[in-house]
């Protein structure tokens, strides 16, 4: 019999998947569930694909290659889709669909399957990311082809006898890796309706969190967060350390309404605690070690990063010439950040490097000034040679001429009136 990897969750949607991808299609399911960070019963999700009929059931840990493989370079990008979302999902996708293709390949199955839903982004960077690593691949995505709600899921579900808890759907879809967690539907499709507190897991309310502050020393070799208060950490411990100080500060909520790949808005929220210092602490150590040219391009690449992780196009050639260009600015962001965390912020009290671009003898205003003012005269004469020229030539200054220019010309703000 011909044979499917399915990416299995335990979850409503794949545990339905498998009895009808095998009535459907006719071919042998064999389950892939892999272990990104979500906390749950390993062996009990393995045990239950068994029970729904799969014909074997595989489970991956895979913690430590994402937050190597993944993470560390969206992190070292600065890539933050729309300037908020550090892509917890996104990122898990391209790992999920390479981690489908191995096991395809060592089942020696022909298709691979995954409970996407037709109108996400997760069904493109799954389906995109299996087209590229094995065009041979079939992909079979149930959700996006049976037309059943919910309830009728449930009832397939009790006719084939399956043990799918009705309660165990809950109000909102959420999904969650070390990176974080994302959270949407039910009273969060009204984008004016606040959050409401079951929504979050990861994170206390600010007003419950602690009075006191906690602080932090993050140290980073060449963009990569490798201890904590000099304490060297595995990736995934680290992240997970970092989850549970910050989000028990009321760190790393995030509310989006973000711009999906297929032209939907959607509001969605996020829980990434880890993620929102972290990326914090790099941001600002770069701060310190990076050229002023090589900041700001990196701002540009950091846009097209997070675009291209958003849309699901890791395993692309683009992908490689722009980690190509991060990786090389990377070389020198090796130092530590010192943050205090508390009550929702994250502040940042200090950083260093070895490597630091910073000069306080160039810097200071007091004795020791290194810098040679004298310079300045010429630097200012050549600086603004281009401007002067332009000003002489083409604009009327001087008797109220430069009117366009200055704040009182078209365009400027209303004098106040006097008030009523
Ligand atoms: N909007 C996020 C993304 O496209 C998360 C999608 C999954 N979210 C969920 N709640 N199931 O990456």
């Amino acid at each position: 019999m011909k044979k499917v990897v399915l990416a299995y969750s335990g979850g409503l949607d794949t545990t339905v998947a498998v009895p009808w991808i095998r009535e459907k299609y006719g071919m042998e399911v064999v389950t892939l569930t892999i272990d990104i960070g979500q906390p749950k019963d390993w062996e009990a999700v393995r045990q239950k694909a068994l029970r729904c009929g799969a014909v074997k059931a595989v489970v991956r840990d895979a913690k430590e290659l994402f937050v190597r493989s993944l993470v560390w370079p969206a992190l070292q990008a600065g890539a933050l889709y729309e300037g908020k979302y550090p892509l917890a999902t996104a990122l898990g996708r391209p790992l999920i669909a390479k981690l489908l293709v191995d096991v395809a390949r060592e089942e020696g199955a022909e298709a691979v399957a995954h409970g996407c839903t037709g109108k996400g982004n997760d069904q493109v960077r799954i389906d995109l990311a299996v087209a590229i690593l094995d065009p041979a691949l079939k992909v079979i995505a149930p959700v996006r082809e049976w037309k059943m709600t919910r309830d009728e899921e449930i009832k397939y579900a009790k006719e084939k006898g399956l043990d799918v808890g009705e309660g165990s759907s809950g109000t909102y879809s959420t999904d969650e890796n070390v990176w974080g967690r994302s959270i949407e539907c039910g009273p969060l499709e009204d984008p004016w309706v606040e959050p409401p507190a079951d929504a979050f897991a990861w994170t206390k309310e600010v007003a419950a969190a602690p009075d006191r502050p906690a602080e932090v020393t993050i140290q980073f070799e060449r963009g990569v967060p490798v201890a904590l208060d000099g304490k060297r950490l595995d990736p995934v411990a680290l992240v997970g350390a970092l989850n549970t100080l910050a989000g028990g500060h009321g760190i790393g909520r995030i509310d989006h309404v973000e711009n999906r790949l297929i032209g939907i808005k959607s509001r969605e929220l996020y829980e990434a605690p880890a993620a929102v210092v972290l990326h914090e602490a790099h941001r600002e150590l770069e701060s310190l070690t990076l050229a002023k040219d090589q900041l700001r391009f990196k701002q540009i690449v950091a846009q097209q990063y997070a675009d291209l992780i958003y849309n699901g196009l890791w395993f692309t050639a683009f992908h490689r010439d722009l980690r190509a260009f991060v990786l090389s600015t990377q070389e020198h962001v090796t130092g530590e950040v010192r943050l205090r965390l508390g009550k929702g912020r994250v502040t940042v009290l200090g950083r260093k490097s070895p490597v630091s671009l910073y000069d306080k003898k160039l810097a200071t205003y007091d004795r020791g000034d290194q810098f040679d003012s004298s310079a300045a005269l010429g630097f200012i004469y050549v600086h603004g040679l281009s401007a002067r020229t332009q000003a002489a030539k083409q604009l009327q200054l001087g008797e109220g001429g430069a009117k366009d220019i200055l704040l009182e010309g078209p365009g400027a703000p209303p004098a106040p009136t006097g008030g009523r």
